[in-house]
């Protein structure tokens, strides 16, 4: 059994806690949150496990194998750092810390000392998002030129982070991931209109080699709920809504055919053919997450959302934050 101990039993963390006190090759031995209510809700769910508002009684026990960190994005780095400094390997939610030297500095550490590190990014772990992945790796979408998504809704208003930091790792994970490539530059722009220094609304703009684009809209204040991302190739186009009960993926067979830059537009001819909507097997991602990372650490294989994955995200996050108060300049980036 692998003994481990969840990190902060708040909103989402809750989740984790359940899934891991299921998990048949774990022992979900305890729960840390500095809340009381929070433990109060645990001890009703979870009578077996070890409560504490210290993460530091968790990391000195040599029983425990693993963390889970799900407490505040700030807090990400101190727990996980004492975790693996510990022997540990270590779950972070995203973001997987709030600066890039953090985030190295964590992967670091994971490699120096032969444990997993391995960040929340939820969306690579969804069923439509691996059978959209396989569908712009067969090339059945064509050459693909941009991809843009939204992230919208209103509430929950967080208070020590802003809605780039809480939203924008999702789909920025998602992009690397379908386009298997890191951004040359990145420019944003965001406001705060609710609370000084915090920005509820950000666009996003990530320039990729061969002239390849993403742009990504992440905002706590809309009226719609919107969780979409949509990719435009050369032969398909697909549309991810996650909003949707059932018809999460539709793939469009529209395109253009003739397109030429020397020729002046004549031979352009716009095609309209069918919408499909494919029949994906639907599993509760964030389980299949926390398996996978299970899996890695009993099969010592490299999780598919690592520290360095993770780290990734945070330097585009790091280079938007940075643009946006640049007023939108572009900010150019490399992958280390
Ligand atoms: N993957 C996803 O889809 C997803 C969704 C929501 C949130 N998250 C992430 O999960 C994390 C938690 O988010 P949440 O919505 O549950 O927040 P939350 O504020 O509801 O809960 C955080 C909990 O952590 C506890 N906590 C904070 N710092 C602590 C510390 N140092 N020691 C002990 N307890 C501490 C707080 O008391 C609180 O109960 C964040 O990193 C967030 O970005 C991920």
């Amino acid at each position: 059994m692998l003994k481990v101990g969840v990190v902060g039993a708040g909103d989402w963390g809750k989740n984790l806690v359940r899934i891991f006190s299921q998990l048949r090759e774990v022992e979900l031995a305890y729960c840390c949150d500095a809340d009381p209510v929070r433990q109060k809700a645990v001890a009703q769910n979870h009578p077996g496990v070890k409560l504490t508002k210290h993460f530091e009684d968790i990391v000195a026990d040599p029983s425990v194998r693993a963390l889970i960190v799900a407490s505040s994005a700030v807090s990400h780095y101190p727990i996980a750092k004492a975790a693996l400094g510990a022997g540990k390997h270590v779950y972070v939610e995203k973001p997987l810390a709030l600066s890039s030297s953090h985030a190295d500095e964590m992967v670091a550490l994971a490699r120096a000392n032969n444990l997993k590190l391995m960040v929340g990014h939820l969306l690579l772990y969804h069923s439509a998002v691996g059978h959209i992945k396989r569908l712009v790796d067969s090339g059945e979408l064509g050459d693909v030129f941009y991809v843009y998504s939204q992230r919208v809704n209103l509430g929950r208003i967080r208070h020590d982070e802003n809605a780039l930091w809480s939203f924008a790792p999702h789909d920025i994970s998602v992009i690397l991931h379908l386009l298997g490539e890191f951004p040359v530059s990145v420019s944003a722009r965001g406001e705060s209109y609710l609370q000084q220094g915090i920005e509820d609304v950000v666009f996003v703009n990530m320039k990729f080699p061969n002239r390849k684009m993403a742009q990504l809209q992440v905002s706590w204040l809309d009226p719609h709920k919107v969780r979409r991302i949509t990719i435009v190739g050369s032969r398909k186009m697909v549309v991810f809504d996650d909003v949707e009960s059932t018809e999460k993926v539709k793939i469009f067979d529209k395109g253009v055919t003739g397109v030429s830059y020397d020729s002046y537009g004549d031979s352009i001819t716009l095609r309209f053919g069918d919408i499909s909507i494919p029949h994906i097997q639907m599993t509760e991602p964030l389980r299949a997450e926390c398996q996978h990372f299970v899996d890695c650490i009993m099969k010592d294989t490299r999780p598919l959302t690592d520290g360095v994955d993770g780290a990734r995200v945070v330097r585009i996050l790091e280079a938007a934050q940075r643009s946006m108060k640049l007023e939108g300049e572009p900010v150019t980036l490399s992958e280390s």
